[in-house]
């Protein structure tokens, strides 16, 4: 077949993983860079550009959309699934996950746990939120943030309302959440791939950090998720509608919640950590869908 993946590029670890298993399964595969890219309507329907040659004939593709183009990514998206191409991740799936407070939302709806979240745009409300969520500190979250990057801990009714007037000052908007504190520093990933979860770790945090992101320097090791564990990624990715999914979860006094599901989660700590070639399991659920 013939596999478009779309990516900034293919000297990162994920691209090249991804590209290399599609061509060791003999398969033609092409990475197609949002910003070598033009894509518009013309009088012979939906076309796409990559400097400047059109494409098409693409029988998957795997989109690997960054939060910074997330927007212009899905443009390109579409136009490949009203070209037909089957694709691992919808774009619908993405919009559902990339924006936090939307997967959180759905994520309630379909009673999956998930953390006290709450979201304003009300500078007077900020004082009521934190007592609502248990009192400081509570974790502010960027809407569309990633890799750790816009995520911050205000350990003060003052700290966290001086934030906030500066993010709105910015025109940043963010959600509160109330702080696992029994899992300060940790957290599980769990890498989901046509229904089945793949693989799992435990992240831990780099010493005087809270965030256990792999990229913010924490540290990975093996973990055998408990069924209970399973059967909430599986739920969550499957009430986002992903095809492959990064599942982050806390664990909480109450039981697990789940933090964020990543829709294009890097292979990188997780194929290290876990040992496995889960590159090649994408290529094979894509497959799947063509056959
Ligand atoms: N409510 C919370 N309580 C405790 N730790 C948290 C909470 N939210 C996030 N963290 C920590 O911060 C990290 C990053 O948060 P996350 O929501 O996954 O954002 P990102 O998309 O930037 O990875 C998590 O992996 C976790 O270690
Ligand atoms: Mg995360």
């Amino acid at each position: 077949m013939k596999i478009g993946i779309i990516s900034r590029g293919h000297a990162l670890y994920s691209t090249r993983r991804i590209a290399e298993a599609g061509r060791r399964r003999n398969h033609v595969v092409r990475i197609l860079d949002p910003h070598r890219m033009v894509i518009g309507v013309e009088d012979d329907g939906v076309v796409s550009y990559h400097d400047g040659l059109r494409l098409q004939g693409f029988d998957v593709i795997i989109p690997r959309i960054g939060v910074s183009t997330t927007e212009y990514g899905l443009a390109i998206l579409r136009q490949f699934e009203l070209n037909n191409s089957a694709v691992v991740n919808s774009s619908t799936s993405i919009r559902n996950s990339r924006d936090k407070f939307h997967a959180i939302q759905l994520m309630a709806a379909a009673g999956v746990g998930v953390p006290k979240t709450l979201y304003t745009q009300n500078g007077m409300a900020v004082r009521g939120m934190a007592e609502r969520l248990g009192g400081t500190p509570v974790v502010l979250k960027f809407n569309q943030g990633t890799q750790g990057t816009g995520v911050i801990i205000c350990d003060s009714e003052p700290a966290l309302q001086s934030t906030a007037q500066a993010l709105w000052s910015l025109d940043q908007n963010f959600t509160l959440q109330e702080f696992i504190k029994e899992s300060e520093g940790e957290d599980i990933r769990m890498i989901v791939i046509g229904g089945e979860v793949v693989g799992s770790m435990r992240r831990t945090a780099a010493a005087g950090d809270f965030r256990s992101n792999l990229h913010r320097g924490g540290t990975s090791e093996l973990f055998e998720p408990p069924q209970e564990y399973i059967d909430m990624a599986l739920k969550a990715v499957a009430t986002l509608g992903l095809d492959i999914a990064g599942v982050d979860i806390l664990e909480s006094d109450r039981g697990p919640l789940i933090l964020e599901v990543n829709s294009s989660p890097g292979l990188n700590g997780i194929e290290t950590t876990t040992r496995k070639d889960l590159a090649e399991k994408l290529i094979i659920f894509a497959e799947g869908l063509v056959s």
